[in-house]
């Protein structure tokens, strides 16, 4: 990786960072990235004019934040999600500020719905820069889409799946794109497990659900960047720490409440994900998960550590199942 698509540390810098990424409390609040944010001399992103940039779940939270300050940044924001008004809303923030917009409304739950969107993003642009798979959820119960999938498994990885690689061809029309993957700090606590991927109803927790998602997302990021020529499409996953959301309070009130004072703002949940975005074509290097502008570790527990090689078969076996299972959406 080349030294430009990092933070600039000093050796102090390093230190402190690694201390905080030792305990989660440090690294993930918004302790996180008030020290981080000095220690590494964290610059602005600069301005992309014009690069065309798809954010789904951007009616909300985080994806909605990554809208307002992409567009602020001179991108052309494409924005996703299911709810006209909220998407409205956001849309007229941006025109507001004098920046450039697309509404795009669809929910993702729905492959059907995901296909129409790419198709409708394909025809619709020459080129598209950058993709960031933002939606997401943590569901209290077993619910199904209409094509029969549980409801997190297809949030998370089924339709950024179809819709990642069914905009290949157009985002192939971009210098270098990326695919960004807005994971969980959550992952951590289980290892990758594709026979338990899709919960079923009388094993349902949704938090162990939406963890095994997250995770397998970034298996999936790395296997992605594996299988991509290199001139084509840099992935990147990133995990925005715990950020006070609408998302935060209503699947997690008394965490919220808890941790409240403690969690970063929308701003500086998305700082990394913005900064991705905004960086040249090819940089930084793909397949890694990113906090805090730093490429972080894939593991703090033993339990979900495997080896390389381990990790990579993972990949292959998700990809097949992946391809697999959406065959018919492929195109
Ligand atoms: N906040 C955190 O601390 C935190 C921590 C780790 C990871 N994350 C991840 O960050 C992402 C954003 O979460 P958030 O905290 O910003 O939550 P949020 O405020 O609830 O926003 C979630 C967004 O995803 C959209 N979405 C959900 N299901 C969808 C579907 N079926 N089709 C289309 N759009 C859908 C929502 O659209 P609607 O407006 O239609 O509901 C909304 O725009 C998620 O992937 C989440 O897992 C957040």
């Amino acid at each position: 990786m080349s030294h430009s698509s990092r933070s600039t540390s000093s050796p102090f810098g390093t230190l402190v960072d690694r201390s905080l990424e030792a305990g989660v409390i440090g690294s993930f609040t918004r302790i996180g990235p008030s020290i981080r944010s000095r220690t590494a001399h964290w610059v602005a992103p600069k301005p992309t004019p014009g690069r065309v940039v798809v954010v789904t779940g951007a009616s909300s939270g985080l994806g909605k934040e990554a809208a307002l300050e992409l567009a602020a940044l001179e991108c052309h924001v494409i924005i996703v999600g299911r709810n006209q008004a909220r998407l409205d809303a956001v849309a007229a923030n941006i025109t507001a500020s004098g920046g450039s917009v697309a509404i795009e409304q669809a929910d993702l739950a729905d492959l059907n719905q995901t296909v129409a969107l790419a198709d409708r993003l394909s025809s619709s642009y020459d080129a598209i820069d950058v993709l960031i798979n933002n939606a997401g959820a943590l569901l209290a119960s077993h619910t199904t889409t209409p094509q029969g999938f549980e409801t997190t498994l297809a949030v998370h990885l089924l339709s950024p799946f179809v819709l990642t690689t069914r905009l290949a061809s157009v985002m192939e029309q971009a210098d270098q794109s990326k695919v960004i993957t807005m994971t969980s700090g959550g992952m951590y606590s289980e290892a990758f497990d594709l026979a338990h991927l899709e919960m079923d109803p009388t094993s349902y927790k949704g938090s162990v659900a939406y963890a095994r998602a997250k995770r397998a997302q970034v298996v999936l990021n790395l296997a992605w960047q594996t299988h991509e020529l290199p001139h084509h499409r840099t992935f990147c996953a990133v995990h925005p720490g715990w950020t006070a959301t609408p998302g935060i309070s209503e699947s997690l009130p008394i965490f919220q409440k808890v941790m409240g004072p403690l969690l970063r703002s929308p701003k500086q949940g998305v700082d990394t994900l913005v900064w991705l975005a905004t960086q040249a074509p090819g940089e930084p290097q793909g397949g890694q998960l990113w906090l805090d502008r730093e490429p972080r570790s894939l593991y703090r527990l033993k339990k979900t550590r495997v080896n390389e090689h381990t990790l990579a078969r993972q990949g292959e076996d998700l990809l097949a199942y992946l391809a697999h299972v959406t065959s018919s959406y492929l195109g």
